[in-house]
């Protein structure tokens, strides 16, 4: 190498120290992997080397894929630059102009508004199904109809669909079924067990935990997969190491944060419910997560106050419990449903799904629990009052 100060600059970089192995997957915070000759290029294409611009694939985005999948039992996985990244990949690997989809009526609203108006562009039309009153699919399924998708536990208002009911369904319709695990985790319930075909997760949640990354990872069927990817490429979705690196570093952590999450969650449901300023507590049941493969009900409370205008006083009154509009942190944290998440339903949605101005969805963390109840009790004094 020159001695001059310039090129020296330009070329500081190690070289991989192979006989010091680094205990954790080192940062491959690229955009292009360098290689000796035209005829390690041609390997890349013959599938013979795994990396040629990180668009295309990194290893730290595979690493988090991999795990994500074995964690979900599933065939394969691709990460994505987001959660939304992932849902539009997962469903453009099915999709084509002139299909149908059916999907829940509670959805988080991002997915919403990618399916009622994204795909809409596309000539791919759209039914929800009120799965609490719905029993089977017969009535809903189209000729053009290709997929059903669902969340595991519905947002904001946690209801637990009967995933094993209505994957056997879709399947008798011959549909494609596409699982948001996002809040029940593989910790709790895996969907590809059932026969789901595809899962997807925001990995921004619990899969990072911290709520220091935004990524998305999609899991399923190896051919749907494969496709899933080349939409990522080609949309230019593809994770950034430095976001896979730290979903995947969370991700190390995940049983021991639901663990401790589900049970404090489950104690502060307990406390809500019996709490006068409180009219409505929402929580999954027993009886609901019973084809849950760990018995807890998640980390997730919503929870409506009896004097819905109170709730300003409420968000105010919290002193560490944050009011941000996402969840699955290690801190517990509050979010308005109705002002950010699902602001793009129309009035009469609203009314129709209860997503009202005293709706409050809790993020439950894993701090001691009589700290979380001792902060929402003080909190909940004015707002009751
Ligand atoms: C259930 C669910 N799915 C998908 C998403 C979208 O994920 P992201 O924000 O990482 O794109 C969210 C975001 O809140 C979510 O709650």
């Amino acid at each position: 190498m020159s001695e001059r100060f310039e090129t020296k600059t330009v070329h500081i970089s190690h070289a991989p120290l192979a006989e010091e192995a680094s205990k954790v997957t080192p940062i491959y915070q690229t955009s292009v992997f360098a290689f000796p000759g035209l005829e390690e290029v041609e390997q890349y294409y013959e599938g013979k080397r795994n990396y040629l611009y990180t668009r295309n694939g990194n290893p730290n985005q595979a690493e988090l894929a991999a795990a994500v999948a074995s964690l979900e039992e599933a065939e394969d996985g691709v990460s994505a630059a987001s959660g939304m990244a992932a849902i539009m990949a997962g469903l453009l690997a099915v999709l084509s102009p002139g299909d149908h989809i059916l999907a829940a009526d509670q959805l988080y609203g991002g997915t919403y508004s990618l399916l009622a108006k994204e795909l809409a562009r596309f000539q791919i039309e759209l039914d929800l199904i009120d799965l609490q009153r719905a029993t089977s699919l017969a009535e809903f399924v189209r000729p053009t109809t290709k997929l059903l998708y669902l969340e595991t536990i519905t947002n904001p208002l946690l209801s637990v669909p009967d995933l094993p009911h209505w994957i056997r369904e879709a399947k008798a319709h011959g549909l494609v079924t596409m699982i948001d695990n996002t809040f029940a985790t593989p910790y709790l319930v895996r969907p590809i067990r059932y026969g789901a075909d595809l899962v997807v997760h925001s990995a921004t949640k619990y899969i990072g935990g911290h709520s220091d990354v935004t990524a998305g990872v999609l899991v399923g069927r190896a051919d749907l997969i494969r496709r899933a990817r080349e939409v990522i490429v080609n949309y230019g979705a593809s994770l950034s190491p430095f976001e896979a690196w730290l979903a995947a570093r969370g991700l190390k952590t995940l049983a021991l944060r639901m663990e401790r999450q589900c049970d404090n969650a489950r104690k502060v449901a307990e406390f809500l419910r019996s709490h006068p300023a409180v009219a409505q507590t929402y929580y999954p049941t027993e009886e609901e997560t019973a084809f849950f493969h760990c018995r807890k009900q998640g980390a997730m409370v919503s929870f409506r106050l009896r004097d819905e205008s109170s709730v300003y006083a409420f968000y105010r009154a919290l002193r560490w419990i944050k009011l941000a509009p996402s969840l699955a942190g290690v801190e517990t944290s509050v979010s308005h449903p109705l002002t950010t998440s699902h602001r793009s339903l129309s009035e009469e949605q609203r009314q129709a799904s209860g997503i009202t101005l005293g709706l409050v969805r809790l993020s439950v963390g894993i701090e001691a629990y009589a700290d979380i109840i001792g902060e929402l009790a003080a909190a909940l004094s004015p707002a009751g009052a």
